[in-house]
């Protein structure tokens, strides 16, 4: 049919675990959220970051989550990698694990649209993260790998007020030119409205072709499926989400997690879109909601699907 397709990229196992408090959550966990994520129906899955375990503490145990979890051909499972030590750390442990399908054969690297931001997530201005950038990027080319690339406070920066979307379509549009062949745009503050989402869209979209392009909405002020609707209208296609609306990130104090899968699913059946690809292969929101409950308790957390808890009261 001609329905358009929404892919959803579930980033629970990584945007929403990062950030959690208290002790370290166990390999085997994290494992067996991919895996059931996978069984579920989703198709690309964040399964960890090779960044510093002193910055980001939660995500250290990301090389045994990979060699672990099952690895079901067709499906992706990005890592985030800051600059080339993680980048090498990651192609070290390929080297070692010579499996097929690969633990992963795609990245994610990030960086912002204001250099506050940056500055607290990466330690560097925009400018020098765009250039360590560039290395790391040449290098992942060179090995066969893919590279989705994030720009952070596409909207609103905890340090710097209200963000310029030329900012936005500059690094976005630099980003596609090291090779990228997406870019997400991350709200990663959650304060967007639909009405800036649109406008902000609007000006990365005179750079970068919309199919390039996906929306990544934290729902810190409850906007984040208002946001996923209106980036489709923008014509956007692909939509991160995190089971239960896991996560956060630490250098955006007060962020809650990501719009929950859930809620974004809800809101989309029936509504003229399918939700990647077919009918048949589509997420099951039964499913979703399940693992959202089996997550939250596992974490000791709330459940921060309103989907999923209504779904629970039924
Ligand atoms: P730095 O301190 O400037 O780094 O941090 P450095 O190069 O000076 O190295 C310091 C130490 O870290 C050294 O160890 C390095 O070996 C080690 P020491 O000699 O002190 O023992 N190190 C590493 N260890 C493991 N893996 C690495 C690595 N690199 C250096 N890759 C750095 C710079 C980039 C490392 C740091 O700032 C960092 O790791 N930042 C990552 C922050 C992060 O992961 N944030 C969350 C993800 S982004 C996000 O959530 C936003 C998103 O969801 C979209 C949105 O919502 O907007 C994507
Ligand atoms: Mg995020």
């Amino acid at each position: 049919s001609a329905l358009p397709t929404v892919n959803i990229v579930e980033v629970g196992p990584r945007d929403g675990l990062q950030n959690e408090k208290g002790a370290a959550i166990p390999v085997e966990l994290k494992v067996e959220l991919i895996n059931r994520l996978v069984k579920a129906g989703n198709t690309t899955v964040e399964a960890g970051s090779f960044v510093s375990p002193k910055w980001i503490p939660q995500m250290a145990g990301t090389a045994d989550v990979l060699k672990r979890m099952e690895h079901i051909p067709g499906v992706q499972y990005p890592v985030l990698v800051p600059n080339k030590k993680g980048l090498e750390d990651l192609i070290g442990l390929l080297d070692t694990n010579s499996s097929n399908p690969p633990l992963t054969d795609e990245i994610a690297i990030f960086t912002a649209a204001t250099d506050e931001f940056t500055r607290a997530n990466l330690n560097c201005t925009i400018k020098e993260s765009l250039e360590r950038l560039r290395g790391v990027t040449k290098m992942a080319l060179d090995r066969g790998l893919r590279i989705r690339g994030y720009v952070s406070v596409v909207i609103a920066c905890p340090y710097a007020g209200r963000t310029d979307y030329k900012k936005v379509r500059e690094v976005t549009q630099e980003l596609i030119q090291m090779g990228c062949y997406e870019v997400s745009l991350g709200d990663t503050v959650g304060q967007g409205r639909p009405h800036e989402v649109g406008e902000m869209l609007e000006e990365v979209k005179k750079a970068v072709s919309v199919e390039k392009l996906a929306g990544h909405f934290h729902d810190t002020y409850g906007t984040g499926v208002s946001n996923v609707l209106t980036a489709l209208q923008h014509g956007v296609r692909t939509i991160d989400s995190s089971v239960g609306g896991l996560g956060g990130c630490p250098y955006s104090p007060g962020a809650t997690g990501n719009v929950a899968t859930e809620d974004v699913l809800y809101a989309l059946q029936e509504s003229g879109y399918h939700v990647r690809g077919s009918v048949a292969n589509a997420i099951d929101l039964e499913k979703m909601v399940d693992i959202g409950w089996w997550i939250s308790e596992q974490l000791g957390r709330e459940n921060a699907s309103r989907v999923g808890r209504a779904i629970k009261a039924r």
